[in-house]
């Protein structure tokens, strides 16, 4: 069996790629980013050093043009798995269709709540007393699509957003690289949009111990 081939994008800081990267980087590991491509020239993850492309694809191209040099340069790049990391464009049903299933998402929520974007003051306002990430399929509803896995942190009073977004940022780092372990490993499924994972009969157990 081949190396599983990973493109990862992003718009900024990419702290979630470099988790991506670093797990991927583990000897006779079998799977590797071999690609990142971002929406912006400036975003600081395209420092990351690695043996990888580095694209940038010029987010001033109207949507339709946008996505098609995107699509084009997938589709030479051929992933099995496209991770969305920090990604600040929202994909059209086009790119959408052409990798069905393939796309993968990070969002610093315990979805269904909080979809979209100022999610960490959106959840204070509300005051949960928990919140976390979830990573998920990314389909035609934004942060919609089919949960993968999940992983949360108790909010205490008087957190700010900034430092609610640091304490979720750090799980993520955790919870990223595991899903992408587990579809490396192929063994995550969907039925009836709802995601199986082989071999996991409590999940939590699996999110303690990441
Ligand atoms: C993360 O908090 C992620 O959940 C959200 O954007 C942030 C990206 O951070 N979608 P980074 O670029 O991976 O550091």
């Amino acid at each position: 069996m081949g190396i599983l081939k990973i493109v990862v994008l992003i718009s900024g800081r990419g702290s979630n790629l470099k988790a991506i990267v670093s797990k991927c980087a583990k000897k006779n590991y079998p799977a590797k980013v071999i690609a990142i491509i971002s929406n912006n020239s400036s975003a600081s993850g395209l420092n990351l050093k690695g043996n990888f492309e580095k694209i940038v694809i010029n987010n001033k191209l109207n949507k339709k043009k946008f996505e098609e040099d995107l699509h084009k340069n997938l589709k030479r790049l051929k992933p099995n798995l496209i991770c969305l990391a920090g990604f600040m464009k929202i994909l059209s049903p086009f790119i959408i269709k052409k990798w069905k299933n393939k796309i993968i998402n990070v969002h610093p929520s315990l979805l269904p709540s909080f979809k979209g974007l100022n999610t960490h003051q959106r959840a204070l306002n509300k005051g949960v007393k928990i919140s976390g990430c979830s990573i998920h399929f990314v389909n035609e509803s934004l942060d919609g699509g089919p949960i993968i896995a999940q992983a949360a942190t108790t909010v205490h009073e008087n957190i700010s957003s900034k430092e609610l977004s640091q304490k979720i940022l750090k799980i993520e780092h955790k919870l990223y690289p595991a899903v992408v372990d587990l579809f490396v490993k192929k063994r995550i499924s969907i039925k009836k949009n709802k995601v199986l994972i082989k071999n996991i009969k409590n999940i939590n157990s699996f999110i303690k111990n990441i």
